[in-house]
């Protein structure tokens, strides 16, 4: 067993926001053959063995349910001679952090903590295993703070002298094997220009907003400061600005010591495009600073491309959106006070990212702890994990598209990766879901009467509202409808009886039908048509049609309708329409942010005017992948490339591009399981030309013509 002997361990003093250093030393008289360092921590480690880094595990143990943490086991054979010198550094991380607003702080027995054993097996067979205890020290470090909201304060020249640690009573049934995929740093950004702002400021521009943080390099004498603070945009003048942050102060401050510093922050990252150097020793050039981009370990397995330079920045900024956000759990943001796992954000996103990276494993650590934050009631939290501030666990709180996160995540793994064990893992938690609803509805057959989030961020908002106008009582009852259309096919899938939900979805289809027979938005068409409830499906989409053209070839929709809208109009012979919105480039539009300038996706369609002004510093993230789902619909609908439910995970596979004059040429490529399936076309000599290549038998349908094929590379 893991740990047996190990004590959790803890500064006896452990304020708030201020690392600590533990440390013990060993020798060891005969030679080792092998030593495994396991390890977990309340809060964020950093571990070192005779003063290297074990591992590369970022922010380990990762974020998690406050109802487990996840060990790691390192082998650090090769890091231990006959000494050995252990030490590690901790910090509240997303344990105890800002993230949890600073609710229920506690005692010293309530901040961060370290438990950890190192195993020891010697050349002649014997074993030992040193574990934290009493006999640790811990001791301040010279990393004076480390907030992942607020940053890093650093300070060389500090020593403190080592104390006896304090044991703390915490249990160890909560300690689980690691599951998710590690955080790792994945590469590294020069900086694209350094130069003064119009007011003076000094400024790092990357040329790219990311997540992350950043090394630098500078002669000094002892006590010199570097000081940075971070941003993602500059304002209409040129200046930095950073107001939307809200109360992440995104600060870096470091005291040097003589000489030669080199350093990059260890326990705190940002979402940055810019730094302003506020003090630097010397001057400050593309060579002595660089930005490091962190994010979950996943590889890349989609890729888009075009005959648009923008539409490919678009692309650009989808992957980018995804590379900032999918730390550890899918965060709504990188950069401002919040950077938590909100529910459906993740939930329009799953597919697109599922296409673009392989999220298997990272979205099965993050459903477990979906499942293990499910409230009592069945309702899902509408952050996951749950963090301490808000806790929906126990309340009656979870919106629609939020909550369907319970099914439509799961299912979505289950068609692109064909993994059926999520399916099972998650079928109990799908079906509490659903009871959830039952109870909490003020109407039989529909999800009425609940405080919802509707169409967030819609842009047909009324004034000073954040939710679109929709019909919020529409939207639940739809997506109520489809979750349970997602429980009745994963219990086919799994052999179970689904009779119940079966005559559940059927009467909620009806009794949508017989209810909700007028759709007055741009995204309650949408549904009415994507969901397949809508009374008279020609008519909405002409009225859809109508409503897009009536606003300038514009769209209206927030974060639920948007992922839905490009779909609902080529599914429904529109096509030429959704190319309109893809390519339009007047506000509002995906190509509008573009041409903005943007590098990642926005929070907001108008999160910055023409005229360079922001729209509120209130909740105006730059880096917020929602609207990113657009992803999907290209390598879905205007490439083709579609999962087959009976052949999931790309088993089989159906190819039905849908081209446009508006484009010369689009293609999408997905490495799949079986590899590497493409679908391309470009236009020449007055024809449109097709290009497929499929792993496995696969139905390509062009001009609506049917043909099936077997594996290889096709043209049409
Ligand atoms: C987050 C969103 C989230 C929303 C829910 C915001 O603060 O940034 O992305 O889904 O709250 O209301």
């Amino acid at each position: 067993m893991k740990f047996e002997n190990a004590k959790w361990i803890i500064h006896p003093e452990n304020k708030l926001y201020e690392p600590v250093r533990f440390s013990k030393e060993l020798s060891f008289s005969k030679p080792i053959k092998r030593a495994v360092f396991n390890i977990t921590s309340l809060g964020c480690y950093y571990a070192m063995i005779n003063g290297e880094r074990v591992g590369d595990f970022i922010f380990a143990p990762g974020f998690t349910s406050r109802k487990r943490v996840q060990y790691q086991s390192y082998d650090v054979t090769s890091m231990i001679g006959n000494n050995c010198f252990i030490e590690v550094i901790i910090s509240e991380g997303w344990y105890k952090g800002k993230i949890n607003f600073g609710a229920d702080e506690g005692g010293p027995e309530k901040k961060k903590a370290l438990i950890a054993e190192l195993e020891i097996t010697f050349i002649d067979g014997e074993k030992k295993v040193i574990s934290t205890d009493e006999a640790w020290f811990a001791q301040k470090d010279k990393l004076r703070m480390a907030e992942l909201y607020d940053g890093e304060t650093v300070d060389m020249l500090f020593e403190d002298r080592r104390v006896p640690v304090k044991i703390l009573d915490h249990g160890k049934k909560m300690i689980v094997k690691q599951q998710g995929a590690f955080v790792k740093e994945q590469e590294i950004i020069e900086p694209v220009s350094v130069f003064k702002a119009p007011n003076g400021d000094t400024i790092v521009d990357f040329g790219q907003n990311l997540t992350g943080y950043f090394e630098f390099e500078a002669m000094a004498q002892a006590g010199d400061r570097v000081e940075f603070t971070v941003c993602e945009e500059l304002d209409k003048y040129g200046n930095f600005y950073n107001e939307n942050y809200r109360d992440a102060k995104a600060r870096f401050e470091y005291i040097c010591h003589e000489g030669y510093n080199k350093y990059k922050p260890i326990l705190a990252f940002w979402g940055f495009r810019y730094i302003r150097v506020d003090s630097f020793p010397c001057e400050i050039t593309s060579k002595n600073i660089r930005a490091i981009v962190v994010h979950s370990q996943m590889k890349r397995t989609g890729y888009l491309e075009s005959s648009s330079p923008l539409l490919n920045k678009l692309f650009s900024n989808i992957i980018w959106g995804q590379r900032g956000n999918f730390l550890d759990v899918p965060t709504d943001c990188p950069q401002r006070d919040e950077r938590q796992g909100w529910t459906g954000d993740a939930t329009v996103f799953c597919k697109t990212a599922s296409y673009n990276y392989d999220v298997e494993k990272f979205f099965e650590k993050w459903l477990t702890d979906l499942r293990l934050d499910q409230g009592e009631k069945g309702n899902i939290p509408n952050i996951i994990p749950q963090t301490i501030c808000w806790d929906w666990s126990t309340t009656d709180k979870t919106g629609a598209v939020w909550g369907d996160s319970a099914t439509i995540i799961p299912y979505q793994m289950y068609l692109t990766y064909g993994n059926r064990d999520i399916l099972k893992k998650q079928f109990s938690c799908m079906k509490k879901y659903i009871g959830y609803i039952e109870r909490s509805t003020t109407a039989k057959y529909l999800w009425t009467g609940c405080d919802q989030f509707g169409d967030w961020l819609g842009l047909d908002a009324p004034e000073g509202s954040y939710r679109g106008s929709s019909n919020e009582d529409f939207i639940a009852s739809v997506f109520y409808a489809h979750s349970v259309g997602i429980v009745v096919k994963s219990g086919k899938i799994l052999n179970k009886n689904v009779d119940k939900y079966e005559k559940l979805h059927y009467n909620i289809n009806r009794k949508i039908k017989e209810t909700f027979k007028e759709y007055k938005t741009q995204t309650e068409c949408v549904l009415a048509l994507y969901f397949d409830v809508a009374t008279d499906r020609e008519a909405t989409a002409k009225s859809l049609a109508q409503m897009i053209i009536d606003n300038g070839n514009r769209l209206q929709t927030g974060f639920v309708g948007t992922p839905f809208l490009l779909y609902a109009l080529s599914q429904n012979g529109y096509s030429e329409l959704a190319y309109d919105l893809l390519l339009q480039e007047k506000f509002p539009s995906w190509l509008y942010s573009v041409k903005q300038g943007a590098t990642t996706i926005w929070e907001h369609w108008d999160g910055k005017n023409e005229k360079g002004e922001f729209w509120s510093k209130n909740m105006n993230s730059f880096n917020h992948y929602a609207y990113g789902s657009v992803g999907g619909w290209v390598y879905e609908e205007a490439c083709g490339i579609h999962t087959v439910e009976e052949k999931p995970g790309f088993e089989e596979v159906l190819i039905s591009p849908i081209p446009t004059d508006k484009l010369d040429s689009l293609s999408a490529t997905i490495e799949t399981k079986y590899g590497k399936i493409q679908s391309k076309w470009y236009h020449k000599d007055g024809k449109v030309h097709y290009f497929v290549e499929t792993p496995v038998k696969s139905t390509v349908i062009i001009d609506g013509k049917r043909y099936i094929v077997e594996k290889g590379t096709y043209t049409f």
